[in-house]
């Protein structure tokens, strides 16, 4: 995806209820009780969205804010606990409609289930007080609306189930996106792509967008890309594994998986133990501590061959974190895919160019690649500054091809 296109899943989410796919029951059940809201006697001021991820629970109130010209107000626990950002945002001049022309207004409070008891003590009953007191509909979403905490919210709520969608509702939506996008794509592609997804919308989606890059046309051969999907899910769960145990064995035991990629679990492990251990700092800090020596050990062995360091490193990584002083109790966290990886790959094809070109190049003047990007690429640029033509021409006879011209310049 080049930087400025914007995600598929942002720019094809639905803008209308209608245009939410599937679900056909949970929405007749929510626009029925919109519909009572906006009759002006709602069967309960608040309705809890539950279901797997990607299936469109936030997108249908993001639709119905559009559709009705409503203000959407997200807000979050601590918003909620928060008496100020509260009264600013919901009730000020509430029962008064609002400003910039909004007819309304609908509060989502997205993801409950994330709330921990214990840490937002006073949270769960700022929500309740929250519906009782609100003038228009609030919506809470969850994946898991079963925890016993989240009782008292099950008991003032229209409860509304979403279901993993359907093969067939993915697929349309896939053909649709296809169409305005003007991709070609064979059926069996769209459809592997939504097996492979489950009923995650928003996985296929992405899984689309990622083979359509650069491309007008998708066939069965560019599909391999989606295996990679699989490693990043069995990649969630080691790290929460590590992240969650109770225990250092039950941390370490992952370093037991005969296919773990342990460098691949420290980016991983970097990018997400802040989400899992905040808010004490001295349980982050203490993770960071282990992740660093493990990176230490790690580069030590690689550099000096001390094959011995490896279980150091995997201890450190795993035990260690998990060991991490104040712990805060468990709370639900979605894991991110890690930052450095993800420029990585974006990267990765640039540099391949580049190196491929520049290995022809130097093969061609009978020199070692290093020296070739040391001592003469530098003067081929400068050659290229002062004459555009003439440094391409040189690069051109030493074997790069026109369309790796510019990587080779900029490298
Ligand atoms: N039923 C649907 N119809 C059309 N698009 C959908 C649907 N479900 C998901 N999508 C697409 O997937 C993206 C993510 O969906 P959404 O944010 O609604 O998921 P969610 O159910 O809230 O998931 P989570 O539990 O992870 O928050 C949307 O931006 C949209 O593009
Ligand atoms: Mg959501």
């Amino acid at each position: 995806m080049s930087a400025r296109e914007l995600p598929w899943t942002e720019k094809y989410r639905p803008r209308r209820i209608l245009d939410v796919a599937g679900n056909e029951e949970a929405k007749k059940k929510y626009v029925a009780w919109i519909n009572s809201w906006v009759r002006g006697k709602p069967t309960k001021k608040a309705a809890l969205l539950y279901g797997p991820p990607g299936c469109g629970k936030t997108s249908i109130v993001f639709a119905t804010a559009q559709e009705f010209n409503w203000e959407l107000i997200e807000l979050n626990a601590s918003d909620v606990r928060s008496r100020e950002a509260i009264e600013a945002r919901v009730f000020s001049s509430s029962r008064t409609g609002s400003v910039a022309g909004y007819a309304g207004k609908i509060i989502l409070l997205d993801e409950v289930d994330g709330i921990s008891p214990r840490e937002d003590a006073g949270g769960l009953q700022a929500i309740l007080d929250l519906i009782e007191r609100s003038a228009y509909p609030v919506v809470l979403t969850a994946n898991d609306p079963w925890d016993p905490k989240l009782r008292p919210l099950r008991d003032v709520c229209e409860l509304i189930e979403f279901k993993r969608l359907g093969k067939r509702d993915v697929v349309k939506v896939l053909e649709s996106i296809c169409a305005k996008e003007g991709i070609t794509c064979d059926k069996e592609v769209l459809s592997a792509i939504a097996e492979n997804a489950k009923g995650d919308l928003r996985a296929a989606i992405n899984d689309l967008q990622t083979l359509a890059a650069g491309r007008k046309s998708i066939s069965l051969a560019d599909l391999q890309v989606l295996g990679e999907r699989a490693e990043q899910e069995s990649m969630f769960e080691v790290v929460r594994t590590v992240l969650t145990a109770k225990t250092p064995e039950q941390a370490l035991s992952v370093t037991r998986l005969p296919s773990l990629d342990y460098e691949m679990l420290l980016q991983w492990l970097s990018e997400n133990v802040v989400y899992q251990y905040e808010p004490s700092l001295q349980a982050i800090a203490d993770a960071y501590d282990a992740l660093s020596w493990a990176d230490v050990m790690l580069s030590r062995m690689k550099r000096e061959q001390q094959w011995a360091l490896l279980s150091y490193a995997l201890e450190l990584m795993t035990a260690g974190v998990a060991s991490a002083r104040q712990r805060p109790p468990f709370k639900f966290v979605k894991y991110n895919f890690p930052e450095k990886l993800r420029l990585l790959s974006r990267m990765k094809e640039q540099r391949e160019k580049f190196r491929r070109a520049v290995r022809l190049a130097a093969r061609n003047l009978h020199v070692s690649t290093s020296t070739f990007k040391t001592e003469i690429l530098p003067y081929i640029k400068v050659i290229y500054e002062h004459d555009r033509k003439k440094g391409e021409e040189l690069l051109e006879k030493l074997g790069v091809r026109r369309e790796d011209l510019e990587v080779v310049l900029r490298g």
